[in-house]
C-alpha cells in the first residue's frame, strides 16, 4: 500500500499531525519534494517536535524514513535537525534514515541568491522562506546542480562549486553583498557530505523491493497544492511539485503503484508570504483574523511569521481535490472555530461581475476575485479533544458535512486538537486498511 498525503490549501494545514498519526501504521515514510522550507509541528505528550527536512515519521522508532530525489537538501540544516532530534531522545541511524543519492544539495550561494532574488523583485517579491530553495531548483533544471552523488566525489564537488560560484558571485556582488569563497564552501560541504555518506542510498530500487515485500509506504508532501509550481498561484508558489503527480516523480515510484491520496484540509485557510488569497480576512475582519491566529497558533513553526488568515475557500479546495484525486480528506483544526458565532464559506467567485466556479490560472485574476460567501451558524461549544463524531455539536457536524459536499470528497478523519488522540476517525470505506497496523 502506498499513500500520498498532500496539503490542499497554501500549507500549514496540519499535515505533521496526520502523518505522525499514520506513521506507526506504515513501514516507510518518505518526502518527495521541497527542503527545509517546510515546518511541521508534532506534539507528543509534553514534547513538541518541529520537523523541517525530516519526514514526520522519524518520531516513530520502527519507521524507516526517506528523503527522496525530488528534494533539495541543505546538509547543514540536515545535521542541525538530526542533532536536535537526537537531543530530544529520537534515535537516528542510517538504518532508519535514508537520503537518496539523486537529491540536490542547497549550497550557501543558493541562500544568498534567494535574498538577492527577493530584493530584485521589490514589491513583487514572493515572500520566500529565504532558505535557498528556489535557486537550488533553478540549478537543478538548469542542469548545473550538485546532487548528493556528485558531492560524494571531491573532484566533481570542487569543480561544480567553482563553476557555479563564479556566476553566483556576479549577482551577489551586484546586490552589494560580500562574495563567497569556493575553498571555504568546498571545505564546509566536504565535511558535511562525509558525515552524510552513511545515510546515502539509491532509493528507486529500495522502493521497488519494499513494494514487493508488501511494505506500507507513506509519501509525505510538504508545502501544498496551491504552492505547486505548475498548479498553484504562480508565481507566488514554491519551486517544486507538492501535488500527487510530484509524489511519483519525486520519490521514484511508478504512478500506478500509488494506492491512494489523502488530502489535508483545514477548516479555514491561511497563507504565509505574498500572493493572492481570495478569502483573506482583511481590515474589517482583523479581529476575526486575530482570534483565529491566536486560537489556531497560526505562526510559522520555523520562521515564526504570523500567517495571513482567511475563510474556507471551497472553490480552491475543490480544485485541489480534483487535481490530486483525493480519495479521502483529513479535516483539521475544527476546535479552532469553537468560539465563532458565524462561519463563512466561500462557495463561488465573482470576477468582473461574472460568476466563476473554477480556480483561475492567472494571479492577476485571482486578485480581482470577490468571494461569494454562504454563512453558517457557529456551534459555540468546545470540540477540543472530541473523539467520536456523534459527540460533536450538531452545528459542527453540519459544518463538516457542508465542507465535504462543497469539495466533493468524503471526510475520513477530523482533528480536534494538536495531540495524537484528539482525533475522530470517521468510518470511511476508502480509507479502509490505511489505519491498520
Ligand atoms: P520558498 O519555498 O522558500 O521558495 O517560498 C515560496 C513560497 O512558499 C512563499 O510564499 C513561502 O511562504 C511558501 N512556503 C514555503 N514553504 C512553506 C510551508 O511549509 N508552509 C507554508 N508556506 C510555505
Amino acid at each position: 500500500m502506498i499513500i500520498v498525503i498532500i496539503g490542499a490549501q497554501w500549507g500549514d494545514e496540519g499535515k505533521g499531525k496526520v502523518v505522525d498519526l499514520l506513521a506507526d501504521r506504515f513501514d516507510i515514510v518518505a518526502r518527495y519534494q521541497g527542503g527545509h522550507n517546510a515546518g511541521h509541528s508534532v506534539y507528543v505528550g509534553d514534547k513538541a517536535f518541529v520537523l523541517r527536512l525530516l519526514p514526520s515519521g522519524i518520531i516513530h522508532e520502527d519507521t524507516t524514513c526517506v528523503l527522496g530525489n525530488g528534494m533539495v537538501i541543505d546538509p547543514k540544516a540536515f545535521f542541525e535537525e538530526v542533532d536536535q532530534m537526537q537531543s530530544q531522545g529520537i534515535s537516528i541511524t542510517p538504518e532508519r534514515l535514508i537520503v537518496t543519492s539523486r537529491a540536490h544539495l542547497i549550497m550557501p550561494y543558493h541562500r544568498a541568491l534567494d535574498h538577492t532574488s527577493e530584493e530584485r523583485l521589490g514589491n513583487e517579491k514572493i515572500g520566500t522562506t529565504l532558505r535557498g530553495i528556489g535557486p537550488a531548483y533553478e540549478d537543478k533544471v538548469g542542469r548545473r546542480g550538485i546532487r548528493v552523488s556528485d558531492a560524494l566525489s571531491p573532484e566533481v564537488l570542487k569543480l561544480r562549486i567553482e563553476r557555479n560560484l563564479e556566476e553566483a558571485n556576479r549577482i551577489i556582488v551586484t546586490y552589494g553583498q560580500p562574495p563567497l569563497y569556493a575553498d571555504q564552501i568546498f571545505e564546509e560541504t566536504s565535511a558535511l557530505v562525509e558525515r552524510l555518506k552513511p545515510f546515502v542510498c539509491e532509493t528507486s530500487h529500495f522502493f521497488s523491493e519494499a513494494k514487493k515485500q508488501n511494505k506500507k509506504i507513506l509519501l509525505e508532501g510538504a508545502q501544498a497544492t496551491l504552492l505547486d509550481v505548475d498548479h498553484g498561484t504562480y508565481p507566488y508558489v514554491t519551486s517544486s511539485n507538492p501535488t500527487a503527480g510530484g509524489a511519483s516523480v519525486g520519490a521514484g515510484i511508478p504512478p500506478h503503484h500509488i494506492t491512494g491520496v489523502l488530502g489535508i484540509v483545514r477548516t479555514y485557510a491561511t497563507r504565509v508570504g505574498e500572493g493572492p488569497f481570495p478569502t483573506e480576512m482583511l481590515d474589517e475582519e482583523e479581529t476575526m483574523a486575530n482570534l483565529i491566529r491566536k486560537r489556531g497558533n497560526e505562526y510559522g513553526s520555523v520562521t515564526k511569521r504570523p500567517r495571513r488568515c482567511g475563510w474556507f475557500d471551497a472553490v480552491a479546495t475543490r480544485y485541489a481535490a480534483e487535481l490530486n484525486g483525493f480519495n479521502s480528506v483529513a479535516l483539521t483544526k475544527l476546535d479552532v472555530l469553537d468560539a465563532l458565532d458565524e462561519i463563512k464559506v466561500c462557495i463561488g467567485y465573482e470576477i468582473n461581475g461574472e460568476r466563476v466556479d473554477t480556480f483561475p490560472a492567472v494571479s492577476q485574476d485571482l486578485r480581482l476575485i470577490k468571494p461569494i460567501y454562504e454563512t453558517l451558524e457557529g456551534w459555540k461549544s468546545e470540540t477540543l479533544g472530541v473523539t467520536d463524531i456523534e459527540k460533536l455539536p450538531k452545528k459542527a457536524r453540519e459544518y463538516v458535512e457542508f465542507l465535504s459536499n462543497s469539495i466533493g470528497v468524503e471526510i475520513g478523519l477530523i482533528s480536534t486538537g494538536p495531540e495524537r488522540d484528539q482525533t475522530i476517525i470517521v468510518q470511511n470505506s476508502v480509507m479502509e486498511g490505511w489505519f491498520d497496523k
